[in-house]
């Protein structure tokens, strides 16, 4: 492969600070393991295109990182967490334009929230059984039928949401009429309210939903012995060859009384195995390991027939306390500080090398098709 050719552009949303991007450690290895491959790997926002065809970014070199020009890269590895839906039209339109001067391949395309995704994953006979209920909201009349369904209690969470923030558990007190609001706000802080009358608390809960598009769901019992919630991301990601494989999984878990798991709101990390076999026996233990292996190759196949190319997916698995499955969420940008945490460096280093190597995969293959 010509080395001077080949740019890899790790898309993001600018942030704030020195370096105005984040995960500067994963992409840091990016740029090194970039070219072992012989990919040429930078950070941009499409922001930063200028009128000359080229983009500034960042790459990481011995001197640490360095700020300069770049051509426009032939490949795209997007990273962009968007903060609004303005911020995601103006990074799109300005991709529109970087798409209009070059061909651009891309190594995956996010997925578009928690409800397509559902929408998706209940289409497949297989994956059914382990999709919680689940609906839109539409406003205090349906939740409240939604309530009287579901013996009271419903889970609430944005559509596009992550990080565990702006989730609500809600539950109704059919003998005395009081509801009960468990959750997290948007800056991931805890919530915890209780309304004497329950129509003020399906006031509360349509101003705090306001404009945005939200999802009803099941509440399910996902806690441990200590009272601890949990769930299981699952790493699985395309490698060298284009295929699917299971890069790796852990157990995140959350502190006791509180309600989510993710890692963002204070959550743990642990290692799947030993937990499952302390919490539900040696052999369901295995048995549930085994669901999710099965799973985790079928639910990648499912969302790219029905959305289009994706690189890498992080699944969210919940374990109720009877000891059965469900997905939670399925993620399209996922994080991976989780296996470091518990130790597995094998895992770490693999989720950091599989999108280099895909990438060069889809560059090798269409250099073939250009040949032949
Ligand atoms: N239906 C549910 N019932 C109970 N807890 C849930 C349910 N769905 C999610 N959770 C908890 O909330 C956390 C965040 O939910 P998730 O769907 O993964 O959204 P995100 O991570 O994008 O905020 C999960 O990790 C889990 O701990
Ligand atoms: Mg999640």
């Amino acid at each position: 492969m010509n080395k001077a050719e080949h740019y890899l552009g790790i898309m993001i949303c600018e942030t704030r600070g020195k370096l105005p991007f984040p995960e500067q450690s994963f992409f840091r290895k990016l740029c090194l393991i970039g070219r072992r491959y012989g990919l040429f790997v930078y950070v941009f926002s499409p922001l930063w295109l200028r009128a000359e065809g080229i983009v500034s970014g960042y790459t990481y070199t011995k001197q640490g990182w360095t700020h300069r020009m770049f051509p426009l890269p032939s490949i795209i590895y997007d990273r962009c967490s968007y903060s609004s839906w303005e911020q995601y039209a103006k990074v799109r339109e300005a991709l529109e334009r970087m798409m209009k001067r070059r061909n651009i391949l891309f190594l995956g395309n996010g997925l578009k929230g928690k409800w397509s995704v559902y929408r998706m994953l209940i289409k497949d006979a297989a994956i059914l059984p382990y999709v919680p209920e689940t609906v839109e909201y539409e406003g205090s009349q349906q939740l409240r039928s939604w309530l009287d369904d579901h013996d009271g209690e419903a889970f609430l969470k944005p559509h596009s949401g992550s990080h565990g923030k702006n989730t609500l558990y809600v539950r109704l007190d059919e003998e005395n009429g009081k509801m009960h609001v468990h959750g997290r706000d948007q800056a991931n802080r805890l919530i915890r309210k209780t309304f004497r009358e329950a129509a003020a608390g399906f006031g509360w809960i349509r101003r705090f939903i306001g404009s945005r598009k939200f999802i009803v769901q099941t509440y399910l019992r996902l806690n441990n012995r200590n009272g601890e919630p949990f769930d299981i991301r699952a790493l699985v990601q395309k490698g060298e060859n284009g295929l699917w494989q299971l890069t790796g999984m852990a157990v995140r878990k959350g502190k006791t009384g509180t309600l989510t798991s993710n890692l963002h709101g204070g959550g743990q990390a642990a290692k799947v195995s030993p937990f499952l076999e302390q919490e539900f026996g040696k052999e369901k233990g295995e048995a549930i390991i085994e669901q999710i292996r099965q799973l985790s190759a079928r639910i990648p196949e499912i969302l790219e027939s029905g959305h289009g190319r994706l690189v890498e997916l992080g699944i969210d698995f919940g374990v109720d306390w009877q000891g059965r499955l469900w997905i939670l969420e399925v993620n399209s940008k996922p994080g991976r500080t989780v296996f470091l945490r518990i130790g597995d460096t094998e895992s770490s280093a693999e989720s950091v090398e599989n999108p280099i190597r895909y990438a060069r995969y889809l560059v090798l293959r269409q250099l073939r098709r250009v040949n032949s």
